[in-house]
């Protein structure tokens, strides 16, 4: 793949996970994503929308320097507005805030029918809430780092059953065993930042819930190292 730069470890994380050969990616800003894709040769078509006219303008630009304007459409739209009628086999919604990604799924009819992969930049517990809530499952869960942060990623499809995370796997996400192990620096480290935040709030007094989830969130980060 010559002229184009592999994405950071975050988008390329979001990219590793999606599943099928046509992919809606919602807030495209540049359409890094599905231009690497398309010439990964991972996907055959996607949709790159936004709700911006200028970052629409960087895509379309973009996509056609890369050769990928048969291949790549650009749509202006807020979230998933007027793609009902489309069966795209993966929605990516990356580099939003959780709340706006929730705002995104939430009256979408094609976001039940497609495998979603989501990069929440904030409010990944009010995400997860959301979709364990309203016949969401949650299916993988993976970190990354990029420009010293960690980012999480999550899967998920409309099953129509509730989900089974505890409040604490809402607060903090659910792990594989073996992938806590595998990735033991960036688990510590997304595990020490949820405990200082909730730290604090415990120390205040003024949320009820935040010794608990404490307490969970440190058991979790116990395990990366148990050998149990
Ligand atoms: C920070 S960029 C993320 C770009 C890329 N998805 C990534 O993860 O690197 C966020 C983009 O989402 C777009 N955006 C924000 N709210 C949106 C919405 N409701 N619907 C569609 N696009 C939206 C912005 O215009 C911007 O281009």
């Amino acid at each position: 793949m010559t002229g184009f730069r592999k994405p950071d470890p975050r988008l390329s994380a979001v990219g590793e996970l999606v599943s099928g050969r046509f992919l809606i990616d919602v807030g495209t800003d540049h359409a890094i994503l599905p231009i690497y894709l398309c010439l990964a040769g991972k996907i055959d078509s996607a949709i790159a929308s936004d709700i911006k006219k200028g970052p629409l303008e960087n895509a379309k630009k973009n996509i056609s320097e890369h050769g990928l304007s048969e291949k790549i459409q650009t749509v202006l739209a807020p979230g998933l507005c007027g793609m009902d009628n489309l069966s795209p086999s993966d929605i990516a919604i990356a580099g939003m805030g959780g709340i706006m990604i929730k705002d995104i799924i939430a009256p979408s009819a094609v976001a039940r029918r497609a495998h979603l992969i989501l990069q929440p930049m904030t409010h990944a517990h009010i995400l997860r809430d959301y979709l364990c809530k309203n016949g969401f499952e949650i299916t993988e869960e993976r970190l990354a780092k990029a420009d010293g942060r960690v980012y999480v990623i999550m899967t998920a499809v409309y099953t129509g059953k509730k989900c089974d995370y505890s409040p604490v796997e809402i607060y903090a996400g659910r792990f594989t065993r073996d992938y806590k192990k595998e990735n033991a620096a960036l688990c510590t480290e997304h595990y020490e930042k949820l405990l200082a935040v909730l730290g604090k709030k415990a120390d205040s007094g003024r949320d009820a819930e935040a010794a608990s989830l404490y307490a969970g969130t440190d058991k979790m980060k116990k395990e990366i190292f148990d050998n149990g």
